[in-house]
């Protein structure tokens, strides 16, 4: 068991070694029964952790401040809008005073080509440790509590699990890329055998599919892209159907949204789990288009854990949370 994470930032699912990943786990499902059994685990007593938002939240946000509080501590919650930070506070500024007042700093960036960037920069003027709440490149907090649930599901082993990260129709908009990039950076070091699903205009970013071609083959895990949603869902064991945009095609609004309205078909109905394995499990990190990106029936029917995944939220972060700050 790797424990050493105290002052370590968590903005790439990477950052974490899978033997850390691991360790996460196993503190995220010790904090989960204390909370069940109502044994107090406050651990960080005294300490509060900024939550700068530049994009709205309702699970990412309910889940670090309760989690904090649970914990013994506080989360500020901090809009870039409402703040200096909309009239100039520069990355370095942030960091250094941030790092001074508060014990972690949680950041959700979602901007092209720029939330990620802010991060480590923040991160790199910090004394304390930056957590990512999502940028435009991964949402690794996200993707812990998937893997969680995912395990709560189908056991610890996940060697040879079939795992469909599917993209969906949504008309609402253009949602980043950062889930399904966590996925399958993510899965193939726990052994899953991936199965990317898009229409051609729905790539992920070259640098991260190239990284996951990368971690499958050290894992010896199967990762395969398929551009038919049908095709993918056969015999899975996971079927993880979400949007996103297409950006690496086109970041105007009007013309993704006239890319995305050719694709109405790719949604999570009934006939696209039938195709899945008897115990097929449903996942989505929400919010979801519902009864257009995932009907209702699926999205409240017997095969959806997404519940049991936005709960996973709460348990996966408190774990980060105690290991670093
Ligand atoms: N899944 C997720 O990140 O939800 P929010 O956007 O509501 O935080």
């Amino acid at each position: 068991m790797q424990t050493g994470l105290k002052g370590r930032d968590f903005i790439s699912d990477l950052d974490f070694s899978k033997e850390e990943v691991k360790t996460v786990l196993d503190v995220a499902w010790d904090l989960k029964m204390k909370r069940a059994m109502g044994i107090s685990h406050a651990s960080l007593r005294d300490k509060v952790l900024a939550m700068l938002f530049f994009f709205s939240s309702t699970r990412t946000r309910g889940s670090f401040e309760a989690g904090m509080a649970q914990l013994g501590g506080h989360a500020a919650f901090i809009e870039s809008r409402t703040t200096q930070v909309s009239h100039g506070d520069t990355e370095k500024e942030l960091g250094e005073i941030f790092g001074r007042y508060f014990d972690g700093i949680a950041i959700r960036h979602v901007d092209w080509g720029i939330g990620n960037r802010y991060l480590n920069n923040v991160a790199e003027a910090s004394r304390v440790p930056v957590l990512n709440m999502q940028c435009e490149i991964y949402h690794p907090h996200q993707c812990l509590a998937d893997l969680m649930t995912i395990m709560e599901k189908k056991g610890r082993n996940l060697r040879r699990k079939k795992m469909v990260v599917s993209w969906a129709y949504a008309s609402s908009y253009l949602k980043p890329m950062s889930v399904p990039q966590s996925l399958i950076l993510q899965m193939p070091r726990f052994g899953m055998d991936v199965v990317l699903a898009h229409p051609p205009e729905f790539q992920l970013m070259p640098d991260i599919m190239d990284q996951a071609r990368d971690l499958a083959k050290k894992h010896h895990t199967g990762f395969d892209v398929v551009h038919d949603m049908e095709e993918a869902c056969q015999d899975a064991d996971v079927i993880y159907a979400k949007s996103w945009g297409p950006l690496m095609t086109t970041h105007d609004a009007d013309e993704g949204k006239r890319i995305q309205d050719q694709y109405k078909d790719w949604i999570a109905d009934d006939a696209k789990i039938a195709l899945g394995k008897d115990d097929v499990i449903y996942m989505h990190p929400l919010p979801a288009d519902r009864d257009i990106e995932v009907t209702s029936a699926v999205l409240d029917g017997p095969h959806s854990v997404v519940f049991d995944e936005a709960e996973n939220r709460l348990h996966a972060q408190k774990a980060v949370m105690a290991l670093t700050m």
